[in-house]
């Protein structure tokens, strides 16, 4: 184990990846980092203090918000609005995206950022693991005028980094900028981020599924297949079942042993339930960059064309073979 590279460190010694504006993206990253312990702090405490709870407002989806989201989405928004490098913010938790002036009221910031700032919400006042997930695009838009929806709608190939942060039993950040994935993992007495996951890639052979099972009777007939599949004593089956309900959760523990995580579509969310600008095309990058796969069952997720903001599309995420499987089968039989 690396311990004595920091994350501030490594940010700093990578910047040579970046053939343009190196400086403003660590800086940005470094933004992440700071907003990331200060919500840790947060969780950490949840059970203690009177923050656990919902915060009586429903967010544009219609779910119901915990209090920590809406601290996690302050703290984030406020990091990254705090150095003068992003010109545009869309969140899970903000119904519209929000532009951002510089301090000289200029619109001349050139990163956007998409965000779940607290991923995995309802699992808060059950102490289960939580986590935030983000992505960082170029804008497209011209330098000096607000941005625009299109900044936003970008597929997930246009990202130049993404990443997640876990509030688990460590706390980690995990992220890529499209050169390999790296993970960090607090040390919360000295609050310093170390290398502890250098280079992070999918065992070859995946053995986990992680899927909500209790909507079975509304799965696409391949993924009933699948799972089916899954369950079979054959070759290296049965593959073990964990479903934690933390999308960052489920991933980082397949990405680490062998995996593949499933949100299919169903009666109750016909086109899946996952946020595709939010959640499914930073885990996405992560993934492939982690010699995985990421897909709607029918084409890469970094390839979709988004339409909308807070647009929601299924999602298989892991093992390459395995979401191949997936997609043979939705192919065969959907
Ligand atoms: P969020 O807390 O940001 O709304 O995300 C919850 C997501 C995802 O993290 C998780 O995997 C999935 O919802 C769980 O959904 P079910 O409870 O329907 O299984
Ligand atoms: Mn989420
Ligand atoms: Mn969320």
């Amino acid at each position: 184990m690396n311990q004595h590279i920091t994350l501030g460190e490594f940010i700093i010694d990578r910047q040579a990846h970046f053939s343009y504006s190196s400086g403003e993206l660590s800086s940005l990253l470094n933004s992440i980092r700071l907003a990331a312990k200060v919500v840790n702090h947060e969780v950490n405490k949840a059970g203690l203090v009177d923050i656990i709870g919902d915060a009586e407002v429903e967010n544009v989806q219609g779910e119901q918000q915990q209090k920590l989201d809406v601290f996690a989405n302050k703290v984030f928004i406020q990091a990254l609005v705090n150095r003068e490098i992003v010109c545009g913010i869309a969140s899970e938790e903000e119904d519209e995206f929000i532009n951002i002036v510089g301090k000289d009221k200029s619109n001349n910031n050139k990163y956007i950022v998409l965000m779940d700032p607290l991923d995995g919400s309802s699992n808060i006042d059950v102490n289960v693991s939580v986590g935030t997930i983000f992505s960082i695009y170029r804008r497209v838009s011209p330098l000096g005028k607000p941005v625009t929806i299109e900044d936003f709608l970008q597929p997930g190939t246009q990202q130049i980094a993404a990443g997640y942060v876990i509030y688990g039993t460590s706390t980690m950040l995990v992220y890529t900028t499209g050169h390999g994935v790296n993970g960090f993992t607090l040390n919360p007495a000295l609050g310093v981020f170390y290398l502890s996951h250098p280079d992070i890639h999918f065992p070859e052979i995946g053995k986990i599924y992680s899927v909500n099972e209790g909507n079975y009777q509304n799965f696409p007939k391949g993924i009933k297949k699948y799972i089916k599949f899954c369950q079979e004593e054959k070759d290296n089956r049965p593959y073990t079942s964990r479903y934690i309900g933390s999308l960052v959760s489920d991933f980082h523990r397949n990405m680490l042993k062998g995996g593949v995580y499933l949100y299919p579509n169903t009666t109750k969310y016909p086109n899946g339930k996952l946020r595709l600008l939010y959640e499914c095309n930073p885990i996405a990058l992560i993934a492939e960059q982690a010699g995985g796969r990421a897909s709607n069952g029918k084409e890469r997720i970094m390839e979709i064309t988004p339409t909308e903001l807070h647009q929601r599309v299924p999602f298989y995420v892991g093992n390459n073979c395995m979401v191949k499987t997936i997609e043979k089968m939705i192919r065969k039989y959907d």
